[in-house]
């Protein structure tokens, strides 16, 4: 049995009158794929973003290797070992891919040490070893051929796989990823799903938020279902789709058609 990695407790956090996060609680546990699921506007970046100390919650905790991270700075928290991916791409135009995957770095630290990576003039030797190491995960993502193209003129599904990419080199020990598979073709995301299954084989936890379900049904070891902000349900994926509440809430009867005529794996 693993461990417990990150522990959300009654996290609550609201807009306006608007509860968009609801007394949550869920447990990740170390080196497993967990999937965050449910309908548009159901709470989940909001969650990622305060585990990631980009928002402060109203109220509750994210333990993360039992240390509590609210009120922590997200450079802080990414230092700690937890990275992320943005719903949408935040990729740095006017630079190129192998740039991108650098400046991944600077999450590590305060944004004024962001310059020694740019100006290379500046700390030789440690961009040298960020570059070596930006190779190696260029290599590893399959994207090496186009480190030099500036990432305004890649393929979506590049500036996808890039994101990932900047995710990892500040040798994460937990990932958030927002929506890492949207918008890809089916062969994109076989492949995207063939890296996140290869990162998480190297002992990296993954919690993703997913739409396809393909992904999220073939990935992970565990599912937690918002709606409305609260949580509805959390099971492994066989359950999970097997769920009435879960059905009626996000997959919806089409899904529970295609499974009883079997195009959908029970
Ligand atoms: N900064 C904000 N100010 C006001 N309301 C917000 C803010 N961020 C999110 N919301 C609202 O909170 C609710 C939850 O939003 P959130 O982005 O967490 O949903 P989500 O589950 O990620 O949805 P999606 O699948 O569409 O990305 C939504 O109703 C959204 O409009
Ligand atoms: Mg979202």
């Amino acid at each position: 049995m693993n461990k417990t990695l990150l522990q959300i407790k009654n996290l609550t956090k609201s807009f306006g009158g608007l509860v968009a996060v609801n007394d949550l609680s869920f447990s990740v546990e170390e080196k497993s794929i967990h999937a965050l699921i449910g309908p548009n506007g159901s709470g989940k970046t909001t969650t990622l973003n305060m585990i990631a100390g980009e928002l402060i919650p109203d109220s509750g905790s994210v333990l993360y290797q039992d240390q509590d991270l609210v009120k922590s700075k997200p450079h802080l928290i990414s230092r700690m070992g937890l990275s992320r991916t943005f719903q949408n791409i935040r990729l740095f135009s006017g630079m190129t891919a192998l740039e991108n995957i650098m400046i991944g770095i600077h999450r590590n630290y305060p944004s004024h040490i962001v310059d020694f990576i740019v100006n290379i003039s500046k700390a030789k030797k440690e961009e040298l070893i960020i570059k070596e190491k930006a190779i190696e995960i260029l290599n590893f993502l399959g994207l090496y051929r186009i480190k030099d193209e500036k990432v305004e003129n890649l393929a979506y599904g590049n500036q996808k796989v890039l994101e990932l990419g900047r995710a990892l080199i500040s040798n994460p020990k937990l990932i958030l990823l927002d929506e890492p598979a949207a918008g890809l073709n089916p062969s994109e995301r076989a492949d995207f799903v063939n890296l996140l299954k290869q990162i998480n084989n190297n002992g990296i936890t993954l919690l993703l938020i997913e739409h396809n379900m393909d992904v999220v049904m073939d990935i992970s070891n565990t599912i937690t279902v918002l709606n409305f902000g609260k949580k509805i349900a959390e099971a492994g994926p066989k359950e999970i789709q097997n769920d009435d509440s879960v059905i009626d809430a996000y997959l919806g009867s089409s899904y529970r058609k295609k499974k009883e005529q079997g195009e959908v794996d029970a």
